[in-house]
């Protein structure tokens, strides 16, 4: 059921939906002893393509637990499977998935789902293919990972158990060595032999399956950070170099990447790792392709970006945020080494700086709360991660709040409708153009290829150069849901609800 807006800023073509909106913000100039504030109106017509592309997605990391389980969702609910649990039927869902399982509010009582507001494709026509350094095919890479029923596993063994991971390229020196047992599917050659090999299986699949679209998303093992080299990657050409000279610490998930980018394809990023090197913006910004990361943000650091704005938007100090993690499935086994565990805290930590650089009352320039994250491989919790968080906040006079917080669930259940969400807002976003209205001949454009709308899905949101960046879960949301009404001729959400309160 599509929203339909009668208004005069919006006009219904056969191609698109486009809709006159005035953007207000607001310029502001700190000076000596006051603050000195514009406002401003953009005058912009927003133009949304209303054909939805039949869309594949290649994960890279596949047959891994979020690959095999995001796979398993999308069958499960494509068929619409249910099956028996100690509490009775359970049919299968979407639940975490802000696309499939959140609602917008129109008006009063009147809420739609948030994919009812666009055209945007529906799960049950994606397509899924993808590489991983593991064989095993995909039922049974969903076994090993020990995150649904048996009796599930086995309704769903036959969709899967044809789906075979493509060769991944591999490079031992970027994971920890504890997964080189699990390398028998991988790629031989040079660098540039395996970026060919890549671009040309994004080809057969688009072929295979007449896609229109294919997007690309890396939920493999998390990297360790590369160096930033003058010459090697801090440019698109002298990566292209760097890639044809075979040199050697060039990371398995830039290589992705590239090839990606090289076939107009977009790429998203659901690990931490600096994937994301300046040549590889770079290259994106050149070629018009859109890039989305850093790392899933599913669990801990949701929850994370919701606390400490409401702590921080409440007037109450945070001081001590100490987060503890143990998990038992092959990530955390990764992440038990030195090197990987860095990039995992790096993207971990700075979740909160917005938010403390936000209060001047309650935080001095520069001061910042005692922020520690830990995380340590227990092997018999599995997927089922645990997340306890101490949260010590000053309050008035001088007191003190601790809040403590024990969170306990499967992973990949809370990253598998991430995957889902972040591949249809990326292409959803891709089919949004804008026009600045000042001049007459002022051409529409898509959105800069960073696409930090997608922050709300990411740990470590991926800005374009010199922008700020948003981490409070709220903001992060009501961009995506106030960018989707303006597409739609809706105004933005503001909460103000006066048609209640004057009189
Ligand atoms: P996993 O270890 O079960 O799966 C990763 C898969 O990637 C494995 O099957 C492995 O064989 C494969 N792989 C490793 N290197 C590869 C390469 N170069 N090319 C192709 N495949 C390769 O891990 P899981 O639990 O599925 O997580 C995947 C990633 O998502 C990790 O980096 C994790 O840190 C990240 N992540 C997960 C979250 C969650 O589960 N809630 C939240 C945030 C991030």
């Amino acid at each position: 059921m599509q929203v339909v807006v009668n208004s005069p800023n919006v006009e219904y073509t056969n191609k698109y939906i486009i809709s006159k909106y005035d953007y207000q913000y607001v310029e502001a100039q700190k000076e000596e002893s006051s603050i000195a504030v514009n406002t401003l109106t953009e005058k912009l017509m927003f133009r949304t393509q209303r054909k939805v592309p039949k869309l594949g997605v290649m994960l890279v990391g596949w047959g891994g637990n979020n690959g095999a389980s995001f796979t398993a969702a999308l069958i499960a609910n494509k068929l619409k499977l249910s099956w028996t649990t100690r509490k009775g039927n359970q049919d299968a869902n979407w639940f975490g998935s802000v696309t499939q399982a959140s609602t917008v509010r129109i008006a009063d009582e009147v809420h739609v789902p948030m994919s009812h507001l666009l055209p945007i494709v529906d799960p049950n026509n994606l397509i899924i293919d993808g590489w991983d350094i593991s064989a095993l095919d995909l039922a049974a890479a969903l076994k090993r990972s020990e995150v649904f029923p048996p009796d599930l596993v086995e309704v769903l063994k036959p969709h899967m158990e044809k789906r075979k991971p493509r060769a991944a390229i591999f490079n031992q020196d970027y994971v920890a060595e504890n997964q080189k047992s699990r390398a028998d599917n991988v790629l031989n050659g040079s660098k540039l032999d395996q970026v060919k090999t890549i671009m040309d299986d994004i080809e057969e699949f688009r072929n295979q399956w007449k896609l229109d679209e294919v997007i690309v998303l890396w939920t493999a093992t998390t990297e360790r950070f590369t160096s930033i080299v003058e010459g090697i990657n801090d440019t698109a050409e002298n990566l292209s170099k760097a890639i044809k000279s075979n040199y050697k610490d060039i990371s398995p998930s830039t290589l992705y990447a590239y090839a990606a980018i090289s076939k107009g394809c977009t790429y998203i990023n659901g690990s931490p790792q600096n994937t994301f090197v300046p040549g590889l913006i770079e290259l994106a910004e050149e070629k018009k392709v859109f890039i989305a990361g850093d790392d899933f943000k599913s669990g801990q650091t949701k929850l994370k970006s919701v606390l400490v704005d409401f702590l921080v938007s409440a007037g109450i100090k945070p001081v001590s945020i100490v987060s503890y993690n143990h998990l038992g499935n092959n990530d955390g086994r990764n992440l038990s080494a030195p090197e990987q565990f860095r990039s995992k805290e790096i993207s971990k930590s700075n979740v909160v700086d917005d938010m403390v650089a936000s209060n001047s009352i309650l935080y001095k320039p520069g001061e910042k709360p005692d922020h520690v994250v830990v995380i340590k491989y227990v092997p018999y919790v599995g997927d089922s991660k645990r997340a306890m968080d101490e949260y010590i906040s000053e309050i008035m006079m001088g007191g003190h709040n601790t809040l403590v917080i024990h969170n306990t669930c499967e992973d990949s259940l809370l990253a598998a409708p991430l995957i889902l969400d972040l591949v249809l807002l990326a292409e959803l976003f891709s089919r949004i153009e804008v026009k600045k209205l000042e001049s007459e001949d002022a051409e529409y454009t898509k959105l800069h290829p960073v696409l930090s709308v997608l922050s709300y899905l990411c740990k470590a949101p991926l800005v374009p150069k010199g922008t700020p960046i948003v981490n409070s879960l709220f903001r992060q949301r009501a961009c995506i849901e106030n960018i989707l009404r303006a597409c739609t001729g809706l105004p933005p959400e503001t909460n103000m609800t006066l048609e209640h309160k004057v009189p």
